[in-house]
């Protein structure tokens, strides 16, 4: 697929079919990934790989753990919570990513600019094989016990789930804020 036609056409996916994605095909691809993202020095990310029937069962657990503290939530909502569990179970394979913080402010821009580019090209990569993603940073899993279950450790910052799996349907494409709306000129006026 032509570049261009490639970025304008991935969608996010939120809806998988049943098939399995290989562990084999994530790594292959988050190597293409990778290396197409010029990085000076080491990795500074690392990825959790939530695959099998047990993790994506405790994975879910972990995401709607914040929601059901809310007693309200817990005793109205539970519907809603248990329909949200079953969602997320149902996603074939999701890739915890983590990367390092830095003291230094811009090697901790440059990593997690880094790692955004990483996600970027995996979600394009995976688009070509017929595997959909989402990169879910939701409320309900930013918080300090979701962190501690996924195994984050002091000097690590949470990146982000992307999950992902092979899809039937792509959604509609979204209309795209177009770059001059956002466009001003620098002017300056010499006093
Ligand atoms: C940093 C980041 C965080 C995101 N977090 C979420 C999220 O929590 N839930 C979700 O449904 N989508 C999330 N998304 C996906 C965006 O909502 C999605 O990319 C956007 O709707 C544009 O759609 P597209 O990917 O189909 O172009 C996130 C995307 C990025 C880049």
């Amino acid at each position: 697929m032509q570049l261009e036609q490639l970025i304008r056409e991935r969608r996010s996916i939120r809806k998988y079919n049943n098939l399995p994605v290989s562990q084999d095909l994530i790594i292959k691809l988050l190597q293409q990934a990778e290396r197409l993202c010029s990085y000076d020095g080491e990795a500074r990310w690392r990825y959790v790989y939530v695959g099998t029937p047990e993790a994506r069962e405790r994975l879910a657990d972990y995401m709607v753990e914040k929601l059901q503290d809310n007693k309200i939530v817990k005793l109205v909502l539970s519907k809603v919570t248990d329909a949200l569990h079953k969602r997320v179970l149902e996603v074939p394979a999701s890739l915890i990513v983590i990367a390092k913080t830095d003291s230094n402010p811009i090697i901790h821009d440059q990593t997690y600019g880094a790692v955004c580019r990483i996600m970027q090209n995996l979600q394009l990569l995976g688009w070509e094989e017929r595997i959909g993603m989402v990169w879910i940073t939701d409320p309900m899993i930013q918080n300090e016990r979701f962190y501690k279950r996924i195994g984050l450790q002091e000097g690590e910052r949470f990146v982000g789930i992307v999950q992902m799996g092979y899809f039937d349907k792509a959604p509609k494409g979204r209309s795209r804020t177009p770059a001059e709306r956002n466009w001003t000129e620098f002017v300056w006026n010499e006093r």
